[in-house]
């Protein structure tokens, strides 16, 4: 693992205890539907195997179990460990006992899983932040059946100058200061640089088509603010 990976190790396992509550101030409530829209897209159905690659404190696992259902099971893959437990303490009072979910501590470029192991994936927020995008992508690849679906929902940059502006001024003068309130100034300053490497959608289709992806499609959502990429293997 590089230094790098570590850094963003840090500083999610440091921010796992304001995580959630941030998720809502800072998007309005709204990520809760970008994050219904995602799971959607990744077509889960009832009694599949699924994962939530890069879950960070469960999410999206929580509702691909509810739509996959008693008889599917979800796995949630992160590598920072406070994120783990935050998901894992979470859980239980939404699921039926017969819901099968499992926290796994694990690199997402690295997975624990045998080659064509899952029906879905889905991963939030979590390709702006690997340190290997390509390699990433090929994990995924390897992990799912041929015809599976994965959604990966992040931020974009929209191409229309006017609304990458208010994207920066909403990243600089909303993000950071509410972060502070929560003593997270710089946990939180990373966003508005990673967005700036992060790949835009024909981009991340490429590398996704790259990683032997049959069909890469990239939604814009929000105002193509963020997007949700959907692939199938
Ligand atoms: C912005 S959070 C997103 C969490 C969650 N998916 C959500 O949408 O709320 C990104 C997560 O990716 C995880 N992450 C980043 N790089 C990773 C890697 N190489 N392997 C596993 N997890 C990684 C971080 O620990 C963090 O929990």
């Amino acid at each position: 693992m590089t230094n790098n990976s570590e850094q963003i190790k840090t500083i999610f396992n440091r921010i796992a205890p304001v995580y959630n509550q941030m998720n809502d101030w800072l998007s309005l409530g709204q990520h809760r539907i970008w994050k219904q829209m995602a799971v959607q897209w990744s077509g889960v159905k009832p009694g599949n195997t699924c994962l939530d690659l890069c879950c960070g404190s469960g999410d999206l696992a929580l509702v691909l179990a509810q739509q996959a259902g008693p008889t599917g099971s979800v796995f949630g893959v992160d590598f920072s460990a406070a994120q783990l437990a935050v998901a894992n303490s979470r859980d239980r009072p939404f699921l039926t006992p017969s819901s099968r979910i499992s926290w796994v501590e694990a690199d997402a470029l690295d997975l624990p899983f045998a080659d064509n192991y899952f029906h879905c994936a889905t991963m939030g927020y979590g390709l702006r932040n690997v340190t290997d995008i390509p390699r990433s992508l090929q994990e995924l690849h390897r992990v799912l059946k041929p015809g599976a679906k994965a959604a990966i929902l992040d931020l974009h940059r929209p191409s229309n100058s006017l609304t990458r502006s208010f994207q920066q001024l909403y990243l600089e003068t909303l993000v950071v200061p509410i972060a502070q309130q929560f003593g997270m100034t710089q946990e939180y300053a990373y966003i508005n640089p990673s967005l700036e490497k992060f790949p835009i959608g024909p981009e991340q289709v490429a590398l996704a088509r790259q990683a032997g992806f049959a069909t890469a499609t990239h939604y814009p959502i929000a105002g193509a603010m963020m997007g949700v990429l959907v692939l199938v293997s």
